[in-house]
């Protein structure tokens, strides 16, 4: 069996061939490039045939060998390595390194990682001029989004982007300085002074300090919360070309600093539809109230007046993975922290939604947002720090998918094609004809 693709355009009757090149995994790799199709055309004239994938529902833009998801199996791998065992075994700053260097670490390597990223959290003092001009109501997210992208101005020679050197130093300022610049962006919204880092504890013991150390000498986190963060973390570090990464990828193919591209990827994480999500469940799961109420918003969402949030994925159509993770560890914050109400709530809208046709019908399962927010209000944190807990953890995904673009000869930068639907060449109308 030849590996290509015999089309017949039947506008001209004309035969073409197009190769057939396959990823790791056929059952997903299997690609024709696109451009082989503007050969096919009806004259000269013709620009030749485009494919219209709005939304890129079944365009792979480039190669990658991060991450893989089997959307309909509900498997997740980082580097090959499946979530449920990486979640279980590692710490998150070995998986961020597993993401952004290929390998597991070795024990020496780790410990060089560690240290490298607990000595690069600290911020530029005027970083926090920046965050005093906020107003005290402004949004953690669009705060984050603006001070990552003020770092470009503190970094300039990071435009030096083709240097290896220059990226791993970046890589290293993004994952150690995300964490504090999101503590600050919540301690300023509660008008209390910053913490600075501890460079004793934990990437997410130290987070928890800066996050909510009061008076106390020595802010001590507890263990199971830091541990549970940790995982979180895992599971929010990297999930291929979903839409911020598209964005991280789209914005460093015209070859900016990574400062400014990855504040691009947080503004795209920031939307409702993505990592938003977490934080329109908690609203969701407030406006619902109480169990008895879930009938009534179930058909509300049948009939198109909003959606059920936590709920749906562009590649998942099955239980998402990260959510059965997600569900064991809030078990274990809650006897920390004692049970969620509105965990109750999710419980029964989740059994409800399961057995409802409308959502098997459409393969709607919940994904990694419907549970995390739940666990993260019960450890303290305020829904607006949802999303910017999904960044922090997301900085190690994006900052590999870039370096793996900068490195992929094949890459350029991106520019899709449009199917041009607006008026042919008009006349000037003077403005009394208008
Ligand atoms: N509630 C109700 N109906 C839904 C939902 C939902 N959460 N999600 C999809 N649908 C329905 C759509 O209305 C559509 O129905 P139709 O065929 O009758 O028109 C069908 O399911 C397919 O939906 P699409 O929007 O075409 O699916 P798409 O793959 O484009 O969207 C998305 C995926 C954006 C995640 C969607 O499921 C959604 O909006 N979910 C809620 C938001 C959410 O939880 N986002 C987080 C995703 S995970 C992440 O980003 C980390």
């Amino acid at each position: 069996m030849p590996d290509s693709l015999t089309i017949t355009d039947n506008r001209t009757g004309k035969t073409y061939e197009l190769p057939i090149t396959y990823g790791t995994y056929p059952k997903y790799g299997a690609t024709i490039p696109a451009t082989a199709l503007r050969q096919i055309k009806v004259d000269e004239e013709d620009f030749g045939l485009l494919t219209y994938d709005p939304g890129f529902g079944n365009t792979a833009s480039c190669k990658s060998s991060i991450t893989f998801v089997d959307g309909e199996r509900g498997i997740l791998r980082y580097r090959g390595y499946p979530i449920q065992d990486l979640a279980q075994n590692y710490t998150f700053l070995e998986v961020a390194y597993l993401i952004l260097q290929g390998e597991l670490p070795s024990e020496s390597e780790l410990k060089e990682w560690v240290w490298e990223i607990t000595h690069h959290t600290m911020v530029h003092e005027k970083i926090k001029k920046f965050m005093d001009g906020f107003r005290y109501d402004a949004h953690p997210m669009g705060i984050l989004v603006s001070t990552v992208a003020a770092l470009s101005t503190f970094y300039p020679e990071a435009r030096d982007i083709a240097d290896p050197g220059v990226r791993a130093l970046e890589i290293k300022r993004l994952v150690g300085k995300m964490p504090t610049l999101a503590a600050f962006a919540y301690r300023n919204s509660l008008g209390m002074p910053y913490v600075h880092p501890d460079n004793d504890l934990s990437y997410t013991g130290n987070f928890l300090n800066m996050m909510f150390k009061a008076t106390e000498l020595k802010y001590e986190p507890n263990p199971v919360l830091e541990k549970a963060l940790d995982v979180l973390f895992i599971l929010h570090a990297d999930h291929e070309q979903n839409c911020s990464t598209n964005a991280m990828r789209c914005i460093g193919s015209s070859q900016p600093d990574p400062y400014v591209a990855l504040a691009g990827a947080a503004a795209a994480l920031y939307g409702p539809l993505h990592g938003g999500a977490n934080e329109q469940v908690l609203r969701m799961l407030d406006e619902i109230g109480s169990v008895e109420n879930i009938p009534d918003f179930i058909e509300r969402v049948k009939a198109g007046e909003g959606r059920l949030m936590g709920f749906g994925h562009r590649v998942y159509k099955n239980y998402d993975p990260r959510a059965t993770i997600i569900k064991e560890t809030a078990d274990k914050v809650f006897e920390v922290t004692g049970r969620n109400p509105l965990l109750d709530i999710a419980l029964e809208l989740e059994k409800i939604a399961l057995e409802d046709e409308y959502f098997v019908e459409r393969k709607l399962y919940p994904n990694v947002d419907f549970y995390s927010g739940i666990i993260y209000q019960a450890m303290g944190f305020p829904v607006e720090m949802f999303t910017v807990l999904f960044a922090i953890a997301r900085t190690s995904g994006w900052l590999a998918q870039w370096q793996e673009l900068l490195e992929d000869s094949e890459q350029k930068i991106a520019r899709p094609r449009q199917v041009f639907l607006g008026y042919d060449t008009r006349d000037y109308v003077p403005i009394e004809k208008r």
